[in-house]
This record gives structure tokens, sequence and C-alpha cells, in this order.
């Protein structure tokens, strides 16, 4: 049981008050909320991914084009990390608040799947999934298990690869559309996890803020948008944070 100073309980007062009150709460999350399944995130300055390796060379089109071993080595590893990996708290308790109606939808900059495997059915994936690969030429939808096992070669003559957004792709259309139409009807949107530095899904806590949301950010370091926050929470993990929620909603 976390020692509750007085900023502490007004943190958790202010959440769980607003989550009662709201109408269309939207939770939009980042890479933080599974890192206590104990997958990496990208940017933490301890031990994030893009600390490692550049993106531009292994989670870019350029790389799947002229580095193809580095890009199939990097999203092979990905999803063998992402096997081990299950819901966690944090997951199950956004899944209990969604069957109890306290929560409308989670748009997710996340790959996992682990809000889905947690019990979210009210999920749009920005950035596609890790869990399904698809023919880079005609668009063969494939299981993971088939990149896993070392298949990479379409009948086409294709790459297989994974179905995530890759750096210089756009997102899923229907997607985009989706995650604006949420944050437009949202009155309380609160990021879990990220640091809201990459566009075009950084732009949708503006957008619900613009809309005249209540916009709440969860996240260890500063973002990118925490000018624009009714509420920062910054020293919290998620899954505790939330836990200490949930008892007063
Ligand atoms: N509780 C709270 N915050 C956490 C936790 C936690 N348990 N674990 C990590 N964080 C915070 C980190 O401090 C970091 O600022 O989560 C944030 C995650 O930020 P990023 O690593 O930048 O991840 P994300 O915002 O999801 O990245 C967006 O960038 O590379 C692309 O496609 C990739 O979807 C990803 C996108």
């Amino acid at each position: 049981m976390a020692i509750l100073d007085e900023d502490d309980s007004y943190v958790i007062q202010e959440l769980s008050h607003s989550l009662s009150a709201a109408k269309y709460p939207v939770v939009f999350t980042g890479a933080g909320m599974s890192t206590e399944s104990g997958l990496p995130d990208f940017r933490s300055s301890s031990k994030g991914l893009w600390k490692k390796v550049h993106p531009d060379t292994v989670a870019s089109v350029s790389a799947m084009n002229e580095n193809v071993q580095s890009f199939i080595d990097f999203y092979y590893n990905r999803m063998k990390n992402q096997q081990q990996a299950g819901p966690n708290t944090g997951h199950k308790i956004l899944a209990d608040w969604e069957q109890r109606g306290l929560l409308s939808s989670i748009i997710t900059q996340n790959v996992d799947g682990l809000h889905q495997e947690a019990g979210n059915e009210n999920v749009i994936e920005l950035h596609g999934t890790l869990r399904k690969c698809h023919c880079n030429r005609c668009g063969t939808v494939y299981p993971d298990t088939l990149f896993l096992e070392g298949n990479y070669k379409c009948p086409c003559g294709g790459l297989i690869r994974p179905s995530v957004v890759l750096f210089g792709e756009s997102l899923p259309v229907d997607a985009f559309y989706q995650a604006s139409d949420e944050a437009e009807k949202s009155d309380l949107f609160i990021v879990l996890g990220s640091s809201l530095s990459v566009s075009p899904a950084n732009q949708f806590p503006l957008e619900a803020k613009r809309n005249g949301a209540k916009l709440v950010i969860v996240n260890m370091e500063p973002t990118e948008m925490d000018d624009a926050a009714d509420l920062i929470v910054r020293d919290w993990k998620i899954g505790e944070l939330l836990e200490m929620v949930n008892r007063f909603i």
C-alpha cells in the first residue's frame, strides 16, 4: 500500500471523481502501459528501445527495403518478447472499467494486443499490431507464427512483414478517423504512458482538449503535451495508480 501524501490523495480524488462524473471517458495509451508487463518502451531515459538502436535502421520503410535482415531480426525479437508478456494490473483494470461502463474506448499506440487480451473490446490500434503479418506486395494476411518460424516469402514473391505501422508509412485510415471521432466525443481524455512525441498520434489529446474534454496525462517523465493538460500525474506507476483509483469508483 503506497503511503499517500496530500498530493497523492488529491490526484486519486481528482481522477476517481472525474471518471465517475464523465459521460464519455477515453483512454489513450503508449508503451508505458506495457512496461509493467515486461515489454520495453521506446524513449524512457533509462532503457527505451530507441536508446539502443535508431528506429530508421530497423523500424522504417527504408530499413525494410534496404536493411531487411536487421528489420526481420528486430521484429522477430519483439514478437518473441511479446509472446512472454501478458496483461498487467493496469490492463486488467481498464478491461473491468469498460465492462462497468466507466470507459468508452481505448486509443492505443501499442501493437502488443494486451488491451484486447485483458478483455477490452473497444480498442483502436493506431499503429497496427504485432500479432499479425501481411505480404507487403499482395496484402495477404498471415499469422505471426509464420514470421516466427522464419517464413518471410509470400508465394507472390513479396515480403511477409509484421502488420505494424513503420516509420514512413501512414496510419490505417479507419483507425485514424475512429480515434478522431472518439477524441471529439470524449469529455475526459486520459493519457497513460506515452511521451506524446510521435505525430499524428500525439494530436488526439489536443483534439479532445479543443473539444472541451478534461485532459489528464499520466506519465513518469515530462511529455510534449504537458502544457495542455488539466492534470499531470508524474510519479506513479500506471498499474499502482489505476489500482488506487479503482478503490474509489
Ligand atoms: N508508468 C508510467 N509511465 C511510464 C511507465 C509506467 N509504468 N513506464 C514507462 N512510462 C513512460 C516513460 O517515462 C515514457 O515517457 O511511458 C513513456 C513511453 O513513451 P515512449 O517510449 O515514447 O512510447 P510511446 O509514447 O508509446 O511512443 C509512441 O513511437 O516509436 C514509436 O510506434 C512507436 O507507438 C510508438 C510511438
